[in-house]
């Protein structure tokens, strides 16, 4: 997962902070994206960030063990792209696939995890999401032909002839670190991650996933967007009783934890709302 970059259209929030450490209502915004891989089934996570900022991540999710998951933490010197992850990472890819999650996205939706692990499992080449969104300039866009395939990945387009935005989740097969290591960075200095989709689109190899229905997506990394990506998460939560990102259910849940784990880590932090939560849910867990 990268979690590192200038956040500098949210600034002065991320004056003294890493952009991904803002809450989104009640979490941590890197708890979405943590949570998102998890409902993937992925179990072993890196988290790259900033080197200022290592020690607060760090601090926050640990050696992932109390998810029964692997997390382990690596710096990005400077903010050369997201793309830049693929050579950072790429002892600990190894020779295995791999996904990319952007720190900042928000996805909420009942059927994704079951999306998402198809994706993990299923992937040869390379596997993205994308939605419809009102401003298409603000991210990377995919372009349709008329028979419906993917025809052209442009990262934030001046004048997009699309409105369906690639979201920040991203899975691959191993070439991905071939592919990136071949990348140039862009007229605005990055390694971007739509040149790692165009390149897999060339060789015919990318898949795009359209995402509808009842599913929300949010990149929560301007004033508006986290706000609105924090106002939903209250609703889903206050007023549907609906929790979400909290790792230790998912944990729970793909079997990483087992329900007295939970008790003690909800025990541990019971002066709060969230650590009562926890306690519950150990005590009395049912799933749909
Ligand atoms: O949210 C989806 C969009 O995210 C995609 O549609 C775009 O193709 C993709 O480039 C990206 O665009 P953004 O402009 O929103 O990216 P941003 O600079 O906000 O970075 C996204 C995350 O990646 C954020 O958590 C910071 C982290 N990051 C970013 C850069 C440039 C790094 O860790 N290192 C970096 O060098």
């Amino acid at each position: 997962m990268v979690a590192g970059g200038m956040g500098s259209r949210i600034y002065p929030m991320t004056a003294s902070t890493s952009k991904c450490l803002l809450p989104i209502y009640n979490k941590p915004m890197v708890y979405f994206p943590f949570c998102t891989l998890m409902s993937a089934g992925i179990r072993e996570v890196m988290i790259i960030s900033r080197p200022q900022d290592r020690a607060a991540y760090q601090l926050l999710l640990g050696d992932g063990s109390r998810f029964g998951m692997s997390v382990c933490f690596a710096e990005q010197q400077d903010p050369r792209g997201i793309a830049e992850a693929f050579l950072i990472a790429s002892d600990f890819v190894g020779d295995s696939r791999c996904a990319l999650a952007l720190g900042d996205n928000v996805f909420l939706g009942n059927e994704l995890p079951a999306i998402f692990r198809k994706a993990a499992i299923s992937v040869s080449g390379a596997i993205v999401f994308a939605i419809q969104v009102a401003d298409p300039k603000r991210y990377g866009i995919v372009n349709f032909d008329e028979r419906g395939f993917p025809s052209l990945i442009e990262e934030k387009p001046s004048n997009p002839t699309s409105n369906w935005a690639v979201t920040g989740l991203y899975f691959y097969d191993n070439s991905v670190l071939e592919v990136a290591s071949c990348l140039h960075p862009s007229s605005r200095g990055e390694l971007e991650i739509s040149d790692v989709n165009q390149a897999f689109l060339k060789k015919g190899k990318l898949q795009v996933k359209k995402l509808h229905g009842d599913v929300a997506w949010y990149d929560a990394g301007t004033p508006e967007s986290l706000f609105a990506a924090a106002s939903h998460v209250r609703n889903l939560q206050r007023h549907q009783q609906h929790p979400t990102a909290v790792p230790e259910l998912i944990a729970l849940q793909n079997g990483w934890i087992n329900r007295q784990q939970l008790t003690q880590l909800g025990q541990q932090h019971n002066c709060s709302e969230y650590g009562r939560f926890l306690e519950t849910l150990g005590l009395d867990v049912h799933f749909d």
